[in-house]
Parts: structure tokens; sequence; C-alpha cells
């Protein structure tokens, strides 16, 4: 049995669904890899909190760790940019592979990681930085590798898609469903990544430099978040024989992340709290779904730790670095929207908005109208077939300038 020597950076949800996870199948992975990974040395902000680890094993000085006896690969799960970035780069350069569930980081600083990494010889392994347990990097770097991919589009983020998925199945409002998904492990120490975008963004950049090898601008990416959706909307889209997940997607040109309404024959559309689901499109291959649990401690520990036996096994490259090419402009998007005006309730309102709808050439499929709590106010919400993107706006405008509206439209694509 050849001991394994993990020094981990970082003990917090993750860290502990490792150390749980290592304890779990110890066995089970010497009988299968003839490896016995153990933890070597943890480096934590508070080395006096309390955790299930020997406290002989925990500091709180990188000096210390850095210096330890037994680090074969260092795995760093603590998140964010600074230190993870100069202790990973440590790492690198004194020899060992490192492991990371890392997407903040990666997503701006994978070219310095991978170059030091190749230079010194060593590997990094990074499944679980995007959508927890699936093996989709080993799969766009592996198993996909003769694929040319013109697509991809999925739910990457597990706390916006638990969040939907209690407040429309239970009714929950935004504030109780985070609560229960950072009760479960399931948020980023800081939420507002999560429900405004930022984490499925930093994936997505991730997912499309290994799908089509190319370094996407993250300026050009368009993200939203869920928090601009209201109980109303998530009713209209249950009304409009819909359901509402964050999808992100790129198609090699656009890259977005943003509400959608899907119609229930989605793939995507059953995909239900925590989960993750990726439609991948290659020549070779068509479509493909892979699916399964995008966040919490454990799926997330299984990520990692199976990085930590793949690095060991196989140190060397594990990365496929993408070529430098900027993807061509994006193209227009067109697809049919979802609006949501809100207005004045007063007689001829949706008329009026009908009319500047129709003199943009942009057909309404369906309409629903309700009032709010407020006297004299109302929703309008409104299905509009494909329509450009350019063209809606140029509507929505329009619309803004009519004596109509009393606060900002919501307007969601609707996804084929
Ligand atoms: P977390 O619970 O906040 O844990 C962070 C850990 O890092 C804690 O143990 C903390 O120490 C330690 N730490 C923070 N700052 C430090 C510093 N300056 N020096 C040394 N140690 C420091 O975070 P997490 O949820 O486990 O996430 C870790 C990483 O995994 C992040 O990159 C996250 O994006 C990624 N990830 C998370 C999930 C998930 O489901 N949660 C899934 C996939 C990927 P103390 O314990 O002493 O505070
Ligand atoms: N906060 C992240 C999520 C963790 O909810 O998807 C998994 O990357």
């Amino acid at each position: 049995m050849k001991p394994l020597g993990i020094g981990l950076l970082g003990c917090g949800t993750v860290g502990s669904g490792l150390v749980e996870l290592l304890e779990r199948s110890r066995d089970h992975l010497e009988r299968r890899t003839g490896l016995s990974p153990r933890l070597a040395r943890v480096l934590v902000r508070d080395a006096h909190k309390p955790r299930a680890v020997d406290r002989a094993l925990v500091t709180d000085d990188p000096e210390a760790f850095f210096g330890s006896e037994g680090l074969d690969v260092v795995v760093e799960l603590i998140g964010g940019v600074e230190p993870a970035r100069t202790y990973v780069l440590r790492a690198l350069d004194a020899g060992h592979s490192v492991v990371t569930a890392n997407k903040a980081l990666l997503s701006v600083h994978a070219d310095e990681i991978f170059r030091r990494a190749h230079r010194a010889g060593v590997s990094v392994g990074f499944e679980a930085s995007v959508c927890g347990a699936i093996p989709i990097v080993r799969a766009l770097c592996g198993g996909l590798i003769a694929n040319r991919i013109s697509s991809l589009v999925g739910i990457v983020n597990g706390t916006c898609n638990f969040v939907l998925t209690r407040m429309i199945e239970d009714g929950l409002t935004l504030t109780a469903a985070l609560e229960e998904a950072r009760r479960r492990g399931l948020t980023e120490a800081d939420p507002s990544l999560d429900l405004d975008g930022t984490d499925a963004m930093q994936k997505l950049l991730i997912l499309a430099s290994l799908a089509f090898g190319v370094h996407p601008d993250p300026a050009r990416v368009r993200v939203r978040g869920i928090r601009e959706l209201e109980p109303e909307d998530i009713r209209a889209a249950l009304e409009f024989g819909c359901t509402v997940r964050h999808v992100a997607s790129a198609d090699g040109a656009e890259l977005r992340v943003e509400p959608a309404f899907l119609p229930r024959a989605h793939p995507l559309a059953g995909v239900r709290d925590e989960n993750n689901a990726i439609l991948v499109h290659g020549d070779a291959a068509g479509q493909m779904i892979f699916s399964g649990k995008g966040a919490g401690p454990l799926p997330t520990a299984g990520a990692v730790l199976s990085d930590i036996v793949e690095v060991a096994a196989r140190p060397g490259p594990m990365f496929v670095p993408a070529n430098g090419q900027a993807p061509p402009a994006p193209a227009e998007s067109r697809a049919p929207h979802y609006l949501r005006l809100p207005i004045v309730d007063r007689p001829g309102m949706i008329g009026l908005i009908g009319t500047v709808l129709g003199n943009h050439g942009i057909s309404i499929t369906r309409v629903s109208a309700s009032l709010t709590t407020e006297p004299g106010r109302g929703n309008v919400k409104i299905l509009v077939d494909a329509v450009d993107e350019s063209t809606l706006s140029r509507a929505l405008e329009q619309i803004a300038r009519l004596p109509v509206l009393t606060g900002k439209p919501v307007v969601v694509r609707i996804l084929a």
C-alpha cells in the first residue's frame, strides 16, 4: 500500500466533508487504488475552532504547514482568490500536485496556475470546481475530447436551483429557502455569489474554456441572478406551462447566466433541489446530459478525493490549456420571452402595451393580468413569440415612455 499524505488548506464545509469521506472510504480506496490517503497537515484560519480532525495536525501558520513532512498532494479548500492563489502557487513550486474546488480562483488565474504546474511537472485537479459530484471536467477533457462541442446549457449553481425548487414546490420565500441551503452546506461563504450569478459565471468560464479551447472575456458574459424574480413570476411560469431555473449557457460565441422559463418537457425542467445538469452538444456524440448533485459537503468531497487519487496516480498535466484565441463576437439571440410589466391599473393600459409590441412586429401568445396589494397598481404578464433581443429592448424602451409602468419590467427568456 502506497501512503499518500494530504496537506489540506481549509477545513470548512467541503474540507470537513473530505475528512469524513477519507475515513469512510479508506478501505475501499486502498482496495481499488493501492493508495492509502491520509491527512498530513491542515491549515485553517482559526486553529482553536472545534473540528473532527486530530488537533496535532491543525495549524493556522502557513510556514508550519508548508514546512511539514509527508505532504504529497495539497488540497485547496479555502475559496476566493487570496490567499488561495499564493498557497496554490507555493505548493506547485514546491513540487506538490494540487487539487482545488475553487472556481473563483480558476476562472481568473487558470493560465498562471497551469503554467506553473507544467513547469514543476505536477498536476492540478479541479473536478470539484464545477458542478460538484458530476464528472464534467473529465468528460470534456477526456471522453469528449474528439468532439467539437457546439453548445453547453446547464444548471450549474446548486444553491439557486435549491432556492427556486423550494419557492416553487413549497411556496418558501427566497430568504427562507436560502437559509435552508446555507444549513445544508450548499452556499458560498458569501451567498450573494450564488444568488447574483457570479458563481455560475465562474463555472461557465471554466466549462467554456474546456469545451471550446478559448478564453472567454468575463466582461462579455451576461450575468443575471435570481433576486429579481418575484413569487408572481414563479406563479406565472406555472400558469404558462413552464418552470423557472437559473441557467448558464455557452455556444462558443455567447455566454449567458440568467433565470429562464423552461417548458415542462425541457430536459433541464425536472432538475430539482441542489442537483445540477448540463446538456452538451458534440459533433460526434450528439446531445448528452450529465446530471447529479452540484453542491454539498459529501458530493463535492467525492470529486475532490477522486482528483487526489488521480493526481497521485498520474502526475503530469490534467488540463488541455486554452489556445488563447478570443471567441467570435456574439450573434444576437432570438427566443420567445416572458415579460412582467408593473402597470397602473386603469382601463386601456394593456391595449397601449399590445400596440407597441405589435408595432415592433412582436407577436403576443399569452396574457395574464393581476392586481397587486397596492391600490391602483397591477402586473401584466405576457408571453411573446420568438423575437430578437434588440427588437424587444426597443419596444420596452417605447413602453417605458408611455404613462403605463410603475416599475422596471422583468424580462425572462423561454428556452426551447
Ligand atoms: P468554508 O466553509 O467557508 O471553509 C473555508 C475554510 O478555509 C475554513 O476552514 C477556513 O478556516 C479556511 N480559511 C479561510 N480563510 C483562510 C486563510 N486566510 N488561511 C487559512 N485558512 C483559511 O468554504 P467551503 O464551502 O468549504 O468552500 C471551499 C471551496 O470549495 C470554495 O472554493 C467553494 O467555492 C468550493 N466549493 C464549495 C462547494 C459547496 O457545496 N460548499 C461545492 C463545490 C465547490 P476556519 O474554519 O478556521 O474559518
Ligand atoms: N455554492 C455553490 C453552488 C457550491 O451552490 O453551486 C457548488 O459549487
